[in-house]
């Protein structure tokens, strides 16, 4: 089939790669020229694992394409997707100007009955406003779809190519054909594909969302409390993720979640609630308490030293806001170096692939290394923001030898307490003893 997937960001590149993967022509289009370019050099604009490798042999065997002509792209394809951004507008809904500006411009360039796809994380009734934008545009006959995306960043070329379900909202059966056999070759083993109305599509996105936001959120209360009464967070965890009921995911205590996506979910659909007269308070709290959450690894930090950071260098490993991607948005460790930074501290930070990111929503002022032990060096602390591997099992005594004084916080509890005790440091960690 040919498709087009406009937006090449971490949902439209990595959706683009998966469909030349599953043997469809994917056209990818994309309003920054120079993004477009760089995917045509063979190099990625984001770091994903196997993304480049897929999306270069797909480029090489001419199954992917990358074009600014969004027209030249639609003209082409039986099943358009919409994966640009849906930010948070300041009152929280989802800021939906670039899907329906996309909607436009493919409602003025489709050629023959085409399905248009919304797989950016949209409120309900948005494929209504998308139906109604691109019907003012055409003559053409056409259908919209909801088709929205679970992948996770770290792991989402895996997620595509393995989902857990497919969700398909739509009303018009021939679309929804069209979309079976789209998908067919990931539905050998079972059929993972949930058909549905556009509505609970749409709202399915954001339930997902808040409940996984949920469960984090929960336990990082919960930690606060473990801190405060002298119980462990770990032991908590471990028994309630026993529970088969329950399970053993999303339930890590930690300096609150980031990314591009929870937060602002949440506040869309709180902000669809109260639309509706429903009062999300669950979803609206879980909100508030990540916001508080991401401050507290900074407060531990900033309080320890009396409150004052002026003349004390703390080294910050991790940046991104999970391990295995360069995205920042949203990341804990914005949140944490604005705080140490207010106190007077000079920050400086290594990641293994989120400093060019980084560099360029921190701007001057902050110190970067490019390797771990170089950005401990002469630190008076030493805080863990993002597991990724390579800084879960760091070497306690060339930490010792290097750093000025011995304080670690780790703010995701993948450190044993105990040996960092053992090797002489003073240890935090989020709900533990
Ligand atoms: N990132 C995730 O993990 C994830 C997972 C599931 C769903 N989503 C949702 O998917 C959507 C996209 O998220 P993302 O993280 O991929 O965004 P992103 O910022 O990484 O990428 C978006 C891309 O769209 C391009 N773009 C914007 N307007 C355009 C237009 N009119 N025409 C062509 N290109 C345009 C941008 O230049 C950018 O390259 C959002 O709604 C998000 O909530 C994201």
């Amino acid at each position: 089939m040919n498709l087009a997937v406009i937006g090449t960001g971490y949902v439209g590149l990595v959706s683009g790669a998966g469909f030349a993967e599953l043997g469809h022509n994917v056209t990818c289009v994309d309003i920054d020229a120079a993004r477009i370019a760089q995917l045509e050099r063979g190099e990625m604009p984001i770091v994903e694992p196997n993304l480049p490798e897929i999306v270069r042999r797909h480029a090489a065997h001419g199954r992917m394409r990358f074009t600014t002509d969004l027209a030249a792209a639609v003209a082409n394809a039986q099943v358009v997707f919409i994966a640009v951004p849906t930010p948070s507008n300041d009152n929280g809904s989802a800021d939906l100007r670039f899907v329906l500006d996309g909607a436009r411009e493919i409602g003025r360039a489709i050629a023959r009955y085409t399905v248009v796809v919304t797989k950016s994380t949209v409120p309900v009734g948005t494929a209504d406003r998308v139906r109604e934008a691109v019907a003012r545009e055409t003559r053409h006959p056409f259908a919209v779809v909801s088709n929205p995306e679970f992948l996770k960043e770290g792991t989402a070329l895996a997620d595509f190519l393995k989902p857990a379900r497919i969700v398909v909202g739509a009303e018009d059966p021939r679309a929804i054909a069209i979309m079976r056999e789209l998908y067919r070759p990931l539905m050998r083993t079972s059929d993972r594909m949930l058909v549905m109305d556009t509505r609970s599509a749409e709202l399915a996105k954001y339930a997902s969302n808040a409940m996984l936001a949920t469960r984090i959120s929960f336990m990082n209360e919960l930690a606060s409390l473990a801190e405060s009464v002298g119980a462990d967070i770990d032991m908590i965890r471990k028994t309630v993720g026993s529970d088969p009921r329950i399970g053993t995911k999303f339930l890590f205590a930690g300096c609150g979640f980031g990314g591009s996506c929870f937060s602002k979910d949440l506040r869309a659909l709180v902000h669809t609630g109260r639309e509706h007269d429903v009062h999300l308070t669950i979803a609206q709290s879980v909100y508030g308490a990540n916001e508080r959450q991401k401050h507290v690894l900074g407060i531990k930090v900033v309080s320890h030293f009396g409150g004052k950071l002026a003349g004390r260098r703390i080294c910050v490993w991790g940046l991104s806001f999970k391990p295995e991607t360069d995205d920042i948005r949203d990341a804990p460790a914005l949140t944490l170096i604005a705080q140490l930074r207010n106190a007077g501290g000079a920050v400086v930070a290594y990641d293994p692939v989120a400093i060019e990111n980084a560099r360029l929503a921190l701007g001057e002022g902050v110190e970067f290394a490019h390797d771990p032990y170089e950005a401990a060096t002469g630190a008076s602390a030493l805080v863990l923001v993002t597991e990724w591997h390579e800084l879960r099992n760091p070497d306690l005594e060339r930490l010792k030898a290097c750093m000025k004084e011995h304080i670690l916080f780790d703010g995701r509890n993948v450190w044993s307490a105990q040996d960092a005790r053992d090797a002489g440091f003073t240890y935090h960690g989020i709900g533990r003893p």
